[in-house]
């Protein structure tokens, strides 16, 4: 993998030149250059890069991948697009969506009462709202709010229960009834991670049953013209596309059904989200198997079909892609700090005036290798080693003669390596693994990367810089976090190589793509790690322009949000160190002034990196 798979992950988005990444865009600036400029204002630590053209990117794709669809088939329903708030909300990501969106009316999708309260401030009239997950009587009243105020809203309710509060609301209150979505509790599955988003025992959504209870309990209520639309959603990360044409058959015969019965308001089909992502960097790893192109086709074309055979108006169909739209928008950046290195270089060798002569031998192996003796010599230095470890455990080397015979047998085995490294048999392939380097990452999986975390989602890492030189260590990546899960550990099934790096002499930056969808919102301050510094990056025809620079919250900050009192920290902390001995005043001053500094800067590792 010497390109890091970038071919199969990136869509084009990022290219290796010069022996950096960079962004295949515009001026294709170098991520390291920008990642240097941002880090040269002082901020330390992880960093996450925004790419507003990205999120218009997908966007634009996602339309007109509909609209091309819609034209080929003579569909006469017309496409509509909601972002579900859930899979990122941060601000500067938001406002890219609605900047990017607006020549789309593409609108927001919200699951609780704040994401609502989002969507009703940041989408415009025009654009759709939709609402999904459990609703109290505030939350629907919050709905009756958004349509009195112009809002195209839908409220998609979850259970009967909620159908009746919706109803009591209209009741009790003179503000406009939004439109009304029913969830459809599909008997289709979906694939992958999140199947259990579809299927007769999902938590969400109506049985045919509580459907036809539902349509009663409209008409009865002369509420079935609010009723506009149905909804479903299988998963995410859809990994095939067979599912989804199976809820597609369902659910677009349901609304035909519903139709013939009356539901004369129900216009739509709400197709949720799930379109997946490329994650993979080897291409036997790639777990999507469908294009953009395939999924609009198959959703205008089955639903079309369907109708026309029940002799049903096309509806107008919504998605609610949300990985899809952002993942590729966000990359983490996060510095090496240090290599917890397996590795015992030659300069520590303390060779004696007399060593052991198993030793002796080491020494002369490893001056004496060559490419066509490495491997008997390799053979003849593991052979060595083990001798060596059971004359010290019987006392008759000591400890100096072991580190000694460790470090030369290293060095050997890493020469052997090196001269196969084209041609590395079953043996050669184990003794890499088994070198691995720990790389100390300035960052928090816990906070930056959960889904690695929670369901070993696997996120393309590589090295924004040194792309023309080999990369031969088997690298694991060790957080800075005391949890022994934040460990991105080597996979010889899908290895992650990188360089050699004397980090006292030159700085080492790894880059972690996809990660603009889920990440950030599903993040938790496990260690008390702060979301990462962030910022927008502009790219234009001559450069790029770095914007809204939000650095990561400080040690009181993120101290305050878990309801602590700042000032009363503060206050203890200067009360202890005015009240400790053996210093003088003008030493205490020196150190409470450095402790305030502190207590203002971001939460990760500074001194190394
Ligand atoms: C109802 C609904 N719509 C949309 C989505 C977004 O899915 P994705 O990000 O996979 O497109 C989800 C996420 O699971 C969802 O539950």
């Amino acid at each position: 993998m010497n390109n890091y798979g970038i071919n199969i992950w990136a869509d084009d988005n990022f290219i290796i030149e010069d022996a950096q990444v960079k962004l295949n865009y515009l001026s294709k600036p170098s991520l390291l250059d920008i990642t240097k400029e941002v880090r040269s204002s002082g901020l330390k630590g992880p960093l996450i890069l925004r790419f507003p053209h990205l999120i218009e990117k997908q966007i634009k794709t996602l339309f007109s991948s509909f609209k091309r669809s819609i034209k080929e088939t003579s569909y006469k329903g017309s496409f509509f697009a909601v972002f579900p708030l859930k899979v990122n909300q941060f601000p500067e990501l938001i406002n890219s969506i609605i900047t990017h969106g607006k020549a789309f009316n593409y609108g927001l999708e919200a699951g609780s009462k704040a994401e609502l309260i989002l969507a009703m401030a940041r989408t415009s009239k025009d654009a759709p709202i939709t609402v999904n997950g459990f609703k109290d009587q505030e939350m629907i009243s919050l709905g009756f709010m958004a349509a009195q105020m112009g809002h195209n809203i839908t409220l998609t309710i979850e259970g009967l229960a909620e159908l009746e509060t919706i109803i009591k609301v209209s009741k009790s209150c003179k503000l406009k009834i939004p439109s009304i979505g029913i969830r459809l509790r599909l008997h289709s599955t979906g694939s992958g991670v999140w199947a259990k988003s579809g299927g007769a025992d999902s938590k969400f959504g109506l049985s045919a049953t509580e459907l036809l209870e539902a349509i009663n309990l409209l008409k009865e209520n002369d509420m079935l013209e609010h009723f506009h639309m149905v909804h479903f959603h299988i998963g995410s990360q859809m990994e095939d596309i067979t599912p989804l044409k199976r809820a597609l058959r369902e659910a677009g015969n349901i609304y035909a059904e519903l139709k013939k019965m009356g539901s004369t308001g129900l216009r739509s089909i709400n197709i949720g989200g799930g379109l997946a992502v490329e994650y993979a960097q080897y291409q036997e790893d790639r777990l999507k198997t469908y294009t953009l192109e395939e999924f609009s086709n198959d959703v205008v074309f089955l639903l079309g079909e369907i109708m026309d055979k029940k002799g049903v108006e096309h509806p107008d169909i919504f998605t609610e892609s949300g990985r899809f739209i952002v993942a590729s928008h966000a990359v983490l950046i996060t510095p090496v700090l240090e290599l917890f290195s397996q590795d015992h270089q030659e300069k520590s060798l303390r060779i004696k005036d007399k060593n052991p002569p198993l030793v002796d031998e080491l020494i002369d192996l490893n001056k004496t290798l060559n490419a066509k003796h490495s491997i008997e010599y390799l053979h003849d230095a593991l052979d060595h080693m083990e001798s060596l470890f059971t004359l010290f455990n019987l006392g008759y080397i000591d400890l100096q003669d072991r580190s000694n015979a460790e470090i030369l047998v290293h060095v050997i085995i890493k020469k052997a390596l090196l001269l196969h490294k084209n041609n590395q048999n079953n043996e050669l392939q184990k003794l890499q693994a088994a070198l691995q380097e720990r790389y100390l990452i300035n960052a928090s999986i816990f906070q930056s990367l959960p889904d690695y975390w929670g369901i070993n989602q696997h996120f393309p890492t590589i090295p924004l810089h040194k792309l023309d030189q080999p990369a031969l260590l088997p690298a694991s990546l060790w957080d800075i976090t005391c949890d022994s899960d934040g460990e991105i550990g080597f996979s010889s099934k899908s290895p992650l190589y990188l360089h050699d790096v004397n980090l006292d002499e030159e700085e080492y930056f790894l880059g972690f793509f996809n990660v603009g969808a889920y990440q950030e919102t599903l993040g938790m301050s496990h260690n008390l790690f702060a979301h990462p510094s962030e910022c927008t990056i502009e790219i234009h025809q001559n450069g790029y322009k770095i914007k809204n620079i939000n650095e990561s919250q400080s040690l009181l900050k993120i101290m305050s949000g878990l309801g602590y009192d700042e000032n009363q920290i503060l206050i203890q902390l200067k009360n202890s160190l005015a009240r400790s001995s053996f210093i003088t005043e003008e030493e205490k001053s020196d150190t409470l002034q450095k402790l305030e500094l502190y207590l203002y800067q971001n939460t990760y590792l500074r001194t190394t990196n």
